[in-house]
C-alpha cells in the first residue's frame, strides 16, 4: 500500500489522533486559508465532535479554515442522510467558523447542475497544483465495498480525469450524489483515510495488500497520504505484511 498505516487501540483513539493531526495540518497552513474536504458517513463524526471540544478547537484558526465535502448524497441539508448535515450537528454549530467558509454542495439543483456549480465553487475558492484545487487536508472514509467518497467500484466516475466534481447514480447506491474526483483527492498535500469497526476489515486488507483495485486504493497523493484504523478495522492484516508503509500502533 502507498502512504502510513497506524493502527489505533479503538475508534475513540482513532478520532483522537485525526483530530491531533487535523490541528497540525492547520498549524502548518501558516497565514493562508486551510481548506479541507471533510468526509461523510458516520465514522467522522467523534473527530468532528472532538475538533468542536475546548481541547481542540481553540487551536484552530477557524477564521482561515474553509470546509468543503469530499461528496454529499443529494437530499435536502437537514436530511439524516445528509453529510453536510452531519457535520453541521458535530462541529458547525459549535465552533466560530464564518458561514462564507462553508462550502455545501447545493443539494437544491439538480444533479448535473449541482456538480457544476460545486466545480465552479472549487475553482474560484482552492488554489491550484498540477492543474487541480490542491486541499491542504482531504478527509475520507472507506466503504465495506473498497468505495471512498462517491467513488464506487465500477462507476464511470473512476475514469473521469478531467472534472474537478462529478455525479454518481446507481442502483444500490441511493441516493444519487455529487464527488470530487480522483484528480482532486490526489492532488492534495494530505490525505487521511478514517477507517473503523470490523465491518471495513476485508476492504483495509485489499487496500494494504493491494491486490484489488478498490475505489481507495486509486487514491494516491502526491502529499501525505495516512490510514488511521482502528484494531477492529486492522483485524484481518495479521500475518499481512504492510509494505511501504510505517505500522505503529498508538492509543
Ligand atoms: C458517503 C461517504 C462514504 C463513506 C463510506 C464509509 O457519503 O457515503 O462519503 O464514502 O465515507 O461509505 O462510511 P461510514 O463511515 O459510515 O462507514
Amino acid at each position: 500500500m502507498r502512504g502510513t498505516l497506524i493502527i489505533c487501540a479503538d475508534y475513540e483513539s482513532l478520532s483522537r489522533e485525526a483530530a491531533r493531526r487535523f490541528v497540525a495540518a492547520a498549524e502548518e497552513s501558516g497565514r493562508h486559508a486551510f481548506n479541507v474536504a471533510l468526509a461523510g458517513g458516520g465514522t467522522p463524526r467523534r473527530l468532528y465532535e472532538l475538533l468542536a471540544t475546548s481541547e481542540f478547537e481553540r487551536k484552530i484558526p477557524w477564521e482561515r479554515v474553509h470546509l468543503f465535502w469530499g461528496d454529499e448524497r443529494m437530499v435536502p441539508l437537514d436530511h439524516p442522510k445528509s453529510n453536510y448535515k452531519l457535520a453541521r450537528d458535530s462541529l458547525l454549530k459549535q465552533v466560530r467558523i464564518p458561514p462564507k467558509n462553508i462550502h455545501p454542495v447545493q443539494v437544491n439543483l439538480p444533479l448535473e447542475q449541482a456538480a457544476a456549480a460545486y466545480e465552479r465553487e472549487l475553482r474560484a475558492k482552492v488554489g491550484g497544483r498540477w492543474g487541480f484545487p490542491s486541499f491542504d487536508l482531504v478527509l475520507l472514509g472507506l466503504g465495506d465495498d473498497g468505495h471512498t467518497a462517491s467513488l464506487f467500484p465500477r462507476s464511470p466516475a473512476l475514469q473521469e480525469k478531467q472534472k474537478l466534481a462529478t455525479t454518481h447514480r446507481m442502483p444500490g447506491t441511493e441516493p444519487a450524489r455529487v464527488t470530487l474526483t480522483l484528480p482532486v483527492l490526489n492532488a492534495a498535500k494530505r490525505v487521511f483515510f478514517l477507517v473503523s469497526g470490523d465491518s471495513k476489515a476485508t476492504a483495509l486488507r485489499t487496500v494494504v495488500e493491494g491486490t484489488g483495485q478498490l475505489p481507495a486504493h486509486l487514491v494516491a497523493p502526491k502529499g501525505e497520504l495516512l490510514w488511521l484504523a482502528d484494531t477492529a478495522a486492522a483485524s484481518k492484516l495479521k500475518g499481512v505484511r504492510v509494505q511501504h508503509a510505517a505500522a505503529e500502533t498508538v492509543g
